[in-house]
């Protein structure tokens, strides 16, 4: 069976004493689950000192794809390295459209993050214009294929995909088990085509407008092996049902 995770996406959000306070509050409820906290660069560390130990473990938002030099403002994959990091996000859909990642420069992190031995969780997902115009399947194909024509089918044996519908995200509006677990199904087909075990072990997380009132019925889908979390990882009980359905 493959396993499921659910991962946090903290966004620009937090500070030392509310970070502090969620952690302390997820450490022991969510004991023995495997579960992530992607938080803002600042907090890394912090997420490494209350985190080690734990069944949860912690990443980035995002990385450069330099190794390292003049890039002022940027992180290298090495420096997540350096604060413990397992998992970092990478083309969001947020970076996707505020800050004009294509999926060439999307894919250069996703190999950038591999090669310093970090787990991407690949985000792809349609806007509301692409779903309404018929071409979800084409979009979330495009920007599978760019990483896949960069780093090769098998890359994806450690990576995590995370198809989140833009019109999804933080807009309350959560696709339903159905529309989500179709693109589900159509990512696994898809990669199943070009190679059938790396499909079948590939953890492909849902996100958009997951809480935990409606975790439970996404989770049980065949497809949907986890969620990716925004809005509902600030709040720790929210944080906790949620992990607690995916592991059931
Ligand atoms: P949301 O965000 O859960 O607040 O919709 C999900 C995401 O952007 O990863």
């Amino acid at each position: 069976m493959r396993k499921k995770l659910v991962a946090g996406n903290w966004k620009m959000h937090g500070g030392l004493a509310e970070n502090a306070a969620l952690l302390a509050a997820l450490k022991p409820a969510l004991a023995g689950i495997e579960a992530v906290v992607c938080v803002p660069f600042p907090y890394l560390a912090q997420a490494q000192a209350e985190l080690a130990g734990s069944s949860i473990t912690w990443g980035a938002q995002n990385v450069s794809e330099q190794a390292k030099g003049a890039f002022t403002g940027e992180v290298s994959a090495s420096m997540l390295l350096d604060f413990g990091c397992t998992y970092v996000i990478v083309g969001h859909s947020e970076r996707r459209s505020l800050y004009g990642e294509s999926d060439e420069l999307v894919a250069k992190k996703y190999l950038a993050a591999q090669a310093a031995g970090l787990t991407p969780i690949l985000c792809v997902g349609e806007s509301l214009a692409e779903r309404e115009s018929g071409v979800t399947e084409a979009v979330v194909a495009r920007q599978l294929d760019a990483v896949i024509n960069a780093a090769g089918v098998v890359s994806l044996a450690k990576a995590v995909v995370a198809y989140e519908p833009v019109w999804a995200i933080g807009t309350g509006k959560t696709a339903s088990q159905e529309q989500a677990q179709a693109v589900h199904a159509f990512i696994r087909g898809k990669i199943a085509a070009l190679d059938a075990d790396v499909a079948d072990q590939l953890v492909i997380q849902y996100g958009g407008s997951v809480k935990a009132a409606n975790a439970a019925e996404l989770m049980v889908q065949s497809d949907i092996d986890g969620g990716l979390i925004g809005g509902a990882s600030l709040v720790a009980d929210e944080f906790i049902a949620i992990c607690r359905a995916a592991a059931k």
